[in-house]
């Protein structure tokens, strides 16, 4: 009798255990099963957002899984709050957006997360499909505005990986409103002309990095707006594109700060800046301080090292004042390479409130093979090391 019943609960106990373990493996949505259909022809927006509902809704961690195909999707809002913090998008696929620019082209976004805690993007591709709607601007017809392609608002621990962002309409990602989010090995990737297609742009965010990064496009690399903090941005390499920008800051006379931003080694190639900080000519209450660009190399970028607070593009509506917008604490550490144009240093700062802590320290920069040059207006701050141009900086 003893060995029959010692069997059965070893039976009972190795169940007890397989449900515990199956338990523990985070529960898997696949798209595919929930009516996604990969040809890229057909809508899948509604399959995807009842994955989403049943991952968000679960109590346990949980994962969306997108296999290899492409997926077509038209505008989709992934919102929270979730039953838990630990979800997974696996993309092994592409998302692709509708090849007509109208369908989305006035919604804002293509792909939105709001109100996430927690979450994970690993892999795939999302392809904004932007190309039509750029040749449009470019006849000056009236075109929609265009949509960005990610945008995360208002959303915490979020860590995309590996993801990579072709031909967005407008900006490719943007995260805005959301604290502690990490990006590495992003790749994003648009015409060098194609208009307002900024990679990355950060906004009224805290602790986000971005990391290991290449990003080609037609406008900043990765853009910087007011009320971000505790930025770091490191190993990212930018071209073509319009640099890495703080900015435009000063749009509004009620505006938040720019604080504790470190962008150590970047490579520009070709780009029409390297690091630049940008404001509008107009009164406001922000401000730019504490900032750290450290081992940079410039390869024939238009214009290297750059703070301009009489930004205009276009030199249409100026508004022509001196810049509310205080700039101070801003070191260039270890920024090496050749400038397209002769003046590779410039400080254009604001009358009414001049740049001040601005710190060159080991920068060698060169025009033709010559020194290039630097030019000064209104910015006070300090040399160490070799600094070629000279600089012009009041002490
Ligand atoms: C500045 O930001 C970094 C993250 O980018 C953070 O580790 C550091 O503590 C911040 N420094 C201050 C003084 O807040």
């Amino acid at each position: 009798m003893a060995k029959p019943m010692s069997s059965f609960v070893l039976l009972v106990l190795f169940l007890i255990l397989f449900f515990h373990l199956s338990l523990a493996i985070p529960v898997t949505y696949n798209v595919l099963s929930l009516g996604a259909k990969s040809d890229g022809k057909t809508d899948s927006s509604k399959a995807f957002l009842d994955a989403w509902s049943k991952a968000c809704g679960s109590t346990e961690a949980a994962t969306v899984y997108v296999p290899p195909g492409r997926f077509l999707l038209g505008k989709v809002e992934f919102k929270g709050q979730c039953n838990n913090n630990d979800i997974v998008i696996r993309l092994d696929g592409t998302l692709v957006a509708p090849s007509d620019y109208n369908v989305i082209g006035n919604a804002g976004n293509w792909l939105m997360f709001e109100h996430v805690n927690g979450l994970s993007i690993n892999g795939g591709t999302l392809d904004g499909q932007g190309a039509g709607l750029w040749t449009c601007k470019k006849t000056g017809k009236s075109c929609p505005n265009g949509a960005t392609t990610l945008e995360f608002s208002n959303s915490n621990n979020i860590f995309i990986n590996g993801l990579t962002s072709l031909n967005s309409q407008m900006f490719h990602i943007v995260i805005n409103g959301c604290n502690i989010v990490k990006a590495q090995g992003v790749k994003v990737s648009a015409s060098g002309i194609s208009p307002n297609t900024d990679g990355i742009h950060v906004q009224s965010s805290s602790d986000v990095t971005i990391m290991n990064s290449r990003i080609g496009t037609g406008d900043d690399c990765v853009s910087i707006g007011p009320g971000a903090t505790n930025l770091w941005i490191e190993n990212v390499a930018c071209g073509p594109g319009h640099g890495i920008s703080i900015g435009s800051l000063g749009k509004d006379q009620e505006e938040a700060g720019v604080q504790n931003v470190t962008v150590k080694t970047a490579t520009f190639t070709g780009t029409q800046n390297g690091v630049r900080i940008k404001s509008w000519g107009r009164p406001s209450s922000g401000f730019a301080r504490n900032i750290l660009f450290q081992h940079a190399i410039m390869n024939n970028v238009q214009n290297p090292i750059v703070i301009d607070q009489n930004y205009c593009p276009d030199n249409k509506n100026c508004p022509d004042q001196a810049s509310g917008v205080k700039i101070s604490d801003v070191t260039y550490q270890d920024i090496h390479g050749t400038s397209a144009s002769e003046v590779a240093v410039k400080f254009d700062c604001s009358s009414q409130y001049p740049c001040s802590g601005i710190s060159l320290e080991d920068v060698k920069l060169t025009y033709n093979n010559q020194p290039a040059e630097a030019s000064c207006s209104h910015a006070d701050g300090s040399v160490s090391g070799v600094v070629q141009p000279s600089s012009c900086l009041l002490q």
